[in-house]
């Protein structure tokens, strides 16, 4: 495993769950969380690392490459794990510029910071790994009634939405290093995860605080769309298990397999707040269909096999358990 990560987007969903899973599970191990804080990150996210020697936080923007440079040679990283992204899929279609000028040209900066540093480490940057986290989005969707097919890793990129466009673009630019540089990156594909501090516009927080609000919950068009979901707790043991045996030049495709069409989430949210409406004398939740989102992916499905038997990772958290957990933890709160 290694001993120093350079985590960027770490102030961000996933970003700071992986940093509390690794200062949890690893002693000895040093973690530089790099974040530039934009609106989807926060400090608060890394609460639980106030005053652990082993954390260091750096404010800094991923493009800006003599910064990441710098940071590299002061920090002497042998993972880099690359999350920081504009990562919703919302505001891409509304505006597809920062999606390109983060996730792609942010990415070419980053690899490129992280080429220069291993040619000044020599022989050094033996067991260095550089894991960009991607997303299943790239692989472009199926009909929803194609319930057989599932996205190999060499599966043809076809990006529907900017954000996927943007985040397909910079698993090129990855492959390109692996090939060109001899970079030794890995690529991980993961389906759409959930779980705690995830930013409310995304859809499992937004369904549940419409809820806790006493508002209908927003569902786009039918409904009928399908996803699979990861609990974030698993995403992370899988980003773990890649860092210490994954194949430099692989690429993995991280994933739950547990497909349900957004009208089921919705309804197992309103199913598990129940219990908290009735003992606060609330209306019960309703879900109200609303405009679909332009050039709506209809289902991913993601072949997760190779990270089983390559890793021997497996997704633990069931779905009905996640929810449950987490509304919970919001109800609580
Ligand atoms: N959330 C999911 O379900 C999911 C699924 C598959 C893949 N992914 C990928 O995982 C990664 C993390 O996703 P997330 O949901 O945690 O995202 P997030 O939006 O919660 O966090 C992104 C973080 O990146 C930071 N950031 C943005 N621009 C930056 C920049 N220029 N420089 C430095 N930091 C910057 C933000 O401040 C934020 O803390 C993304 O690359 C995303 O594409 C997410």
């Amino acid at each position: 495993m290694p001993k120093c990560f350079l985590v960027t987007g770490g102030a961000g969903f996933i970003g700071s769950n992986f940093v509390e899973h690794i200062l949890g599970t690893q002693s000895g191990v040093r973690v530089i969380t790099v974040d530039a804080l934009t609106y989807a990150g926060s400090l608060a996210n890394l609460e639980f690392a106030k005053g652990d020697s082993r954390h260091r936080f750096v404010q800094a923007d991923i493009r800006e490459e003599e910064v990441m440079l710098s940071v590299m040679r002061a920090e002497k990283p042998d993972c880099v794990v690359h999350f920081a992204a504009e990562s919703h899929v919302d505001r891409s279609i509304e505006s597809a510029a920062i999606f390109e000028s983060v996730n792609v040209c942010g990415t070419l900066s980053l690899l490129e910071a992280t080429r220069k540093y291993l040619d000044e480490r020599g022989e050094r940057r033996e067991g260095f790994r550089f894991i960009h986290i991607s997303t299943d989005e790239v692989y472009g969707d199926l009909p929803i009634e194609d319930t057989q097919t599932r996205f190999k890793e060499n599966a043809p990129l076809r990006p529907s939405s900017p954000y996927a466009a943007s985040k397909a673009a910079s698993d090129m630019f990855v492959l390109s290093y692996v090939r060109t540089y001899g970079l030794p990156a890995i690529i991980a594909r993961m389906c759409n995860n959930y779980g705690p501090r995830q930013h409310s516009e995304k859809f499992i927080p937004c369904m549940i605080q419409c809820a806790l609000a006493g508002e209908a919950l927003p569902l786009y068009g039918t409904g009928e769309n399908v996803r699979e979901w990861l609990h974030v707790e698993d995403a992370c043991r899988a980003i773990a298990a890649i860092a210490e045996r994954g194949r430099a030049g692989g690429i993995y495709n991280v994933s739950s397999n547990d497909a349900r069409s957004n009208i089921e989430v919705a309804q197992a949210i309103v199913r598990a707040m129940r219990p908290y409406v009735a003992a606060h004398n609330m209306p019960q939740p309703t879900i109200e269909h609303v405009a679909d989102r332009l050039g709506h992916d209809r289902r991913y499905a993601l072949d997760a096999t190779k990270c089983a038997n390559e890793l021997g990772w497996t997704s633990g958290i069931g779905f009905d358990q996640g929810i449950g957990d987490l509304i919970k933890a919001s109800t609580s709160a």
